[in-house]
């Protein structure tokens, strides 16, 4: 990533010690998305990376939703959700999977895609890697292909990448 937008976004992200448990520090992107110079820096630089070379977004809940929505608007592209087990309203796909804390259930609808389409999948943090695993198996059961998963921030110490195979991943900044 370019070396400016990572000091940017370096210098907006906030830590939060033992959120949501004890022992976990969580990275705050609030500041940075409050930041309208900021926000607009960062969503140009992804929506360059990808320019003519996808065809749809995909933003992960919740946080993926923010960035995702706004690189799509940058691209002039639709954005697909998503979501949290129970939040879509029409037939979805699922997939579990494991956390950095706790397990969880993803979905998409199973009608978001025209096949083939190449999709970038957006994010604020990869950290185990599990939620874009799961967001990229459904991104594939559902006919579409990940061009690319795009992160804010990755949790180099977690692995996450170990776990997205041959895909293509690209993050700001890198702890
Ligand atoms: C966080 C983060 C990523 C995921 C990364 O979301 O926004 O989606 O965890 O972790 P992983 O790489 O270990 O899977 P969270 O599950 O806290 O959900 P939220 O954004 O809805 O709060």
């Amino acid at each position: 990533a370019d070396e400016s937008v990572a000091e940017l976004v370096a210098s907006r992200l906030r830590d939060i010690p033992d959120f949501p448990k004890p022992g976990v520090l969580f990275k705050d992107f609030t500041p940075l998305i409050a930041d309208g110079p900021a926000l607009g820096a960062l969503v140009r630089d992804i929506a360059d990376r990808y320019r003519d070379r996808v065809d749809v977004i995909v933003g992960i809940e919740a946080r993926g939703f923010i960035l995702g929505a706004a690189v799509a608007y940058e691209l002039g592209l639709g954005m697909v959700p998503v979501r949290k087990a129970g939040k879509l309203p029409g037939e979805t796909l699922r997939e579990s999977y494991a956390l950095e804390y706790g397990t969880a259930e993803i979905e998409v609808h199973n009608d978001a895609f025209e096949v083939g389409q190449r999709v970038l999948v957006i994010d604020d943090v990869l950290a185990t890697g599990g939620t874009a695993e799961a967001a990229c198996s459904l991104v594939e059961r559902a006919g579409a292909e990940v061009a690319a998963i795009e992160v804010v921030l990755e949790l180099a110490f977690l692995d996450g990448r170990s776990r997205l195979g041959d895909r293509t991943v690209n993050a700001i900044l890198t702890v």
